[in-house]
């Protein structure tokens, strides 16, 4: 089985899309168990809903086992809905130095430089300290899922941790649009303003990130000076 969480957002769903009508037949859709990175706390019948998006343009149109899609619950209260979800991923993943390690984990990240539902506030300032270690609390450090709001709307979210993502085997960036140029360049050269980038802090420890581009995203190198 291949252990795969998803992010949600727009982006996905381009991707979602070409899988279907181009690797409808070459990929083995049954060994794959579908997790999510984050979700909003809404019902799955919602449009801001990611599971409903992931359905749409994925789970509806290829042959996944209904045993292997694990739905954030965004109905449920998020506290008790992170707590649940963080066991069932420790229960059905493999782990390594006592961390489920997920086999391919798919970000975006928005023109904010948010990446799952890990956002800067609304100030732009981000305090990577609470999610990578600190003496401060809340301290998500040891945490696989934790409740957060985008601090835009108010809306509650449930976000896989920083801890969690840098256990993976793979992360994967896939990032479109022109409006996300900046973050893609600060990433890239981790310029001072990627320090309030939540992610900047996306270093697997496996080492194998990559980052996909659109034309749109990717700045033109000639011109940074
Ligand atoms: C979400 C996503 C979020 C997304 C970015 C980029 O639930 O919204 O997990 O982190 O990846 O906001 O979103 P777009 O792909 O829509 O630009």
């Amino acid at each position: 089985m291949i252990n795969i969480a998803l992010s949600g957002g727009n982006t996905p769903s381009l991707l979602f899309d070409i899988w279907v009508h181009r690797y409808e037949h070459e990929i083995d859709w049954e060994r794959l168990c579908i997790f999510w990175v984050d979700e909003r706390c809404v019902p799955p019948s919602d449009r801001e809903s990611n599971y409903r998006m992931t359905v749409l343009h994925l789970l509806s149109k290829l042959p996944f086992k209904e045993k292997n899609i694990h739905r954030i619950h965004g109905e449920m209260p998020p506290q008790g809905e992170a707590l649940r979800y963080s066991e069932l991923v420790k229960m059905l993943l493999p782990a390594e130095n006592g961390w489920p390690v997920f086999d391919v984990i798919l970000l975006g990240a928005g023109s904010d430089g948010h990446t799952a539902s890990i956002f800067p506030d609304a100030e732009g300032r981000f305090d990577a300290s609470l999610w990578l270690g600190s003496d401060k609390k809340p301290d998500y450090s040891d945490q696989l899922y934790v409740p957060t709001v985008n601090p835009y709307n108010h809306q509650n979210r449930i976000s896989m941790s920083l801890a969690l993502i840098n256990h993976a085997q793979h992360v994967f960036f896939l990032i479109t649009g022109s409006d996300k140029r900046p973050v893609v360049h600060d990433l890239i050269y981790k310029t001072k303003v990627s320090l309030n980038y939540p992610a900047a802090y996306v270093c697997p420890a496996s080492g194998k990130k990559e980052l996909y581009l659109d034309n749109e995203a990717i700045f033109d190198i000639c011109k940074c000076d």
